[in-house]
């Protein structure tokens, strides 16, 4: 007999005579007469009741199983007399798959902190909120597909490693087969001669120089996969491994840009709500009692567009006692960017053309050369979701930014190229997948967003 899913059992036209359902307990409960399993196969947030009656064969199968157990049961999906179920299954048989120890399962009825199941993230998925988190993440992933192939954009694959950085933070993670003990090689002045690609290897920080290159050739790309930062902020915010998505558009500009963003925030989230439901439920219950309501906002609302020098006007008039006071020319962190979209305007806020200096080379000088048509989409509790640019598309122009900034141009030869060769405006950015996540779920946390969160001294899993 073919295996049914828990959530096409609970969503069943009609009841069944034969059923085979497999899964994990949830809980083990026994009465006079009867004994109760809640069985789980991850396939959706809801259990299934599974009733064995002590007449039926199955109650002689029952020892061992506990919380945390796998198991397999055959049966019939009847109507259930129960309260807040239409369907359980009364058990003909009952298999035990693979028992759990009671006295050592970690996941007991309670509830437990996010930071103990940190520390047991490879069962954490078995709970409610972890279920429902990675169902969330999975379908977001497709959304974001969805997205980009409905508007005819190419998804590339750029490389994971990497010989140039693209932020030029310098927060680059290097790739070597060298071994550390080698020290005199370390020492000598050739010694990437010898590692492995005969130079500098990192893992990348963004995919969007090599997506440029891919938008000048086929019009419109986005690449979505991980990338590595190796800045030491343990921030609830930071990840040194999380996952980007960063379109790149050929004949297009800021505002351009900003459409595109706003547009693929507010489709990933209305995709949420419609095909998530169940599992988004959990989080408007038991995480955060306003998230329902943000995210209608962030789905329906226009967001602010606001150019950098006016953000600064609003946050030095607030009156507010920010840990970092804020001047013109400051970068905004994240206390400021969360008062602009959470107190001032209480919708997404896009803060575009911010002073050159403070932005990486790539960026377009703008016309009064001292901005540059950058954009940063901000959204409450979350703050910087999105970060990009119109690229600077003039080739002297952008030597001379890359000359300003210490760069190597002959390492970037082929980047410069493009300029050289058809060039033409072209714009982009970045989504962290994880702050989107933050965002649609409510979640403070990044590391409770990634199924193996990769921070400052943490590498387990
Ligand atoms: O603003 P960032 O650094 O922009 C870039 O990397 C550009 N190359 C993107 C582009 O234009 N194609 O990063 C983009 C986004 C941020 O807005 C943030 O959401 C996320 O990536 N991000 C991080 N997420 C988790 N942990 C980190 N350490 C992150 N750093 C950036
Ligand atoms: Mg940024």
């Amino acid at each position: 007999m073919r295996r049914t899913r828990v959530i096409d059992a609970l969503n069943s036209q009609a009841p069944m005579q034969q059923i085979l359902v497999k899964g994990w307990v949830r809980t083990r409960r026994d009465a006079k007469g009867v004994s109760f399993l809640e069985l789980n196969d991850g396939s959706c947030l809801k259990n299934l009741q599974v009733v064995i009656d002590e007449s039926a064969p199955a109650h002689g199968n029952l020892t061992g199983v506990s919380t945390g157990g796998a198991v397999e049961v055959e049966g019939a999906l009847v109507e259930s007399p129960g309260k807040g179920q239409r369907w359980e299954v009364q058990a003909t048989h009952v298999r035990l798959v693979g028992g759990a120890d009671p006295e050592t399962y970690p996941l007991q009825k309670q509830r437990h902190s996010d930071e103990f199941l940190r520390s047991i993230a490879h069962l954490r998925p078995r709970t409610n909120k972890y279920g429902a988190l990675f169902r969330i993440r999975s379908e977001s992933a497709f959304a974001v597909h969805t997205f980009f192939r409905n508007r005819g954009f190419y998804y590339l694959h750029t490389p994971i490693i990497t010989g140039s950085d693209c932020e030029g933070a310098g927060a680059m993670f290097r790739v070597t087969t060298l071994s550390a003990l080698v020290k005199e090689s370390v020492q000598s002045a050739n010694v990437h001669a010898d590692d492995f690609f005969g130079k500098e290897a990192y893992l990348t920080v963004s995919g969007q120089l090599e997506a440029e290159l891919f938008a000048c050739a086929l019009g419109n790309v986005y690449t979505f996969g991980p990338t590595f930062r190796a800045e030491d902020s343990n921030t609830p915010r930071h990840a040194a491994e999380f996952w980007m998505i960063e379109p790149e558009m050929a004949f297009a500009d800021l505002e351009d840009n900003m459409d595109l963003a706003e547009a693929l925030v507010k489709s990933l989230v209305v995709h949420v709500m419609e095909h998530c439901a169940g599992d988004l439920e959990l989080f408007g219950r038991f995480i955060d009692q306003d998230l329902m309501r943000n995210l209608e906002v962030i789905a329906r609302a226009a967001y602010v567009r606001l150019p950098y020098t006016e953000a600064i006007e609003i946050l030095q008039r607030s009156g507010k006692a920010f840990e970092f006071p804020i001047t013109y020319g400051a970068d905004l962190q994240t206390e400021h960017e969360r008062y602009l979209t959470e107190e001032s305007f209480k919708k997404p806020v896009i803060v575009y053309n911010y002073p050159k200096e403070i932005k990486p080379f790539y960026m377009r000088v703008n016309d009064d050369d001292r901005t540059v048509a950058a954009m940063d989409l901000l959204v409450p509790r979350v703050g910087e979701l999105v970060g990009g640019s119109q690229r600077e598309e003039r080739l002297e122009r952008l030597e001379r930014r890359m000359q300003e900034s210490g760069m190597n141009r002959e390492d970037y030869w082929w980047y410069l190229d493009i300029r050289r060769f058809g060039t033409v405006p072209h714009a982009g950015f970045g989504l962290g997948f994880e702050r989107f996540l933050m965002t649609v779920t409510g979640v403070a946390n990044i590391r409770d967003v990634i199924p193996f969160p990769r921070t400052p001294k943490h590498l387990e899993f």
